[in-house]
């Protein structure tokens, strides 16, 4: 099997980080080809989200592969950032190195297109973070879904399950709905299109808050290597394991992004409901809310599979049981 080329659009951020390492690790196995990383403001400023990138990539003993910095900001809204959950720069408590790894001279809307056009068909494009970027690449080129194999989000919350910066919504599409609901118009106008075209898989809250990464754990990945990547990412989850301490969640840290990173690799392990899925974005109370609608009531065509489980033998922990083993894995820059 040649590797399946892989490109992630994140707001590195702690748990983007630890999605970043894992595909990196994924690549040195041969199950991928990470072609390219795409920062997007969102945890943190652009500017900080593409550091992050850089230093993550060193750390893990990247092959050279395209940064390319994004959306600075949601595409009709002020940005809002979160340092009281990733830390000030975005990575936690780790003090990153400096690196001299560079960026692409693309936006990260074109290297999107780029991608997706030199793998026609084949392109497994992540997204962890706002899809700000992803939108403004959907204007230069509005045939993307059907030149990408499958694209998997995590964004949103589903089955009644409550939001994490709102009530009702999670916080990738909450800093973009805008964003997020072009998205799910673009997906649903190339599915009438051509139905051959792969809804958006949507892995929400309701299954992510499930991927829960421990103190022990970070125990046992730096008993498993003591690289400097092991190091700083331990570092960055101290301060993650103390926002969710302060927000009533326990010691521990939600680890979205690196478990939906390991669900697009293997979409055969996600158990899903289709549906036509819009992103309300005028509601007083409801802005940002992932509006799901499995029972047809629109009469719209189905652009999303919505993630509600998975059939993986030892379910969620053997997948982060896999994930620390990856970033295990890997060594220092050489
Ligand atoms: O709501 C969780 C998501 O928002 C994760 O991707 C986290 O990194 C933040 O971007
Ligand atoms: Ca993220």
């Amino acid at each position: 099997m040649s590797p399946t080329p892989v490109l992630l659009d994140a707001d590195p951020g702690i748990d983007d980080a630890l999605a970043i390492a894992y595909l990196v690790a994924e690549h040195h196995t041969g199950l991928i080809d990470l072609t390219g990383l795409v920062c997007t403001a969102g945890n943190v400023g652009l500017d900080d989200t593409v550091r992050n990138a850089l230093a993550w990539l060193d750390l893990a003993g990247a092959h050279p592969l395209p940064v390319a910095a994004g959306s600075a900001g949601p595409i009709e809204v002020p940005h809002v950032v979160t340092p009281e959950t990733h830390g000030p720069r975005g990575a936690g408590y780790a003090d990153l190195p400096t690196t001299t790894r560079s960026t692409d001279p693309r936006d990260g809307a074109r290297l999107w297109v780029d991608a997706a056009r030199a793998h026609p068909g084949e392109l497994v494009a992540i997204v962890t973070g706002p899809t700000s970027t992803l939108a403004r690449a959907l204007e230069l080129e509005p045939a993307l879904p059907g030149l990408v194999r499958r694209l998997v989000v995590m964004g949103g919350s589903f089955l009644g399950h409550p939001g994490n910066t709102t009530p009702v919504s999670e916080w990738n599409v909450d800093v973009d709905p805008e964003a997020a609901d072009r998205v799910c118009l673009a997906w649903e106008a190339s599915r009438a299109a051509d139905p051959s075209i792969p809804p958006v898989l949507w892995c929400g809250l309701n299954l992510t808050e499930r991927a829960v990464w421990t103190p022990g754990r970070s125990e046992r990945l730096l008993a498993a290597s003591d690289a400097p990547i092991t190091r700083h990412l331990t570092d960055a989850l101290r301060f993650y394991f103390e926002f969710h301490q302060s927000m009533g969640d326990g010691y521990l840290a939600q680890v979205h992004d690196p478990f939906v990173a390991w669900l697009a690799l293997r979409p055969d392990s996600v158990v899903s409901s289709p549906a036509n899925l819009r992103i309300e974005c005028s509601g007083g109370h409801t802005r940002g809310m992932a509006v799901a609608d499995v029972r047809g009531h629109r009469g719209r065509v189905d652009n999303a599979s919505v993630a509600v489980d998975v059939e993986v033998p030892g379910g969620v922990d053997a997948i982060l049981d896999q994930v620390s083993a990856a970033i295990a894995s890997l060594s220092p820059r050489a």
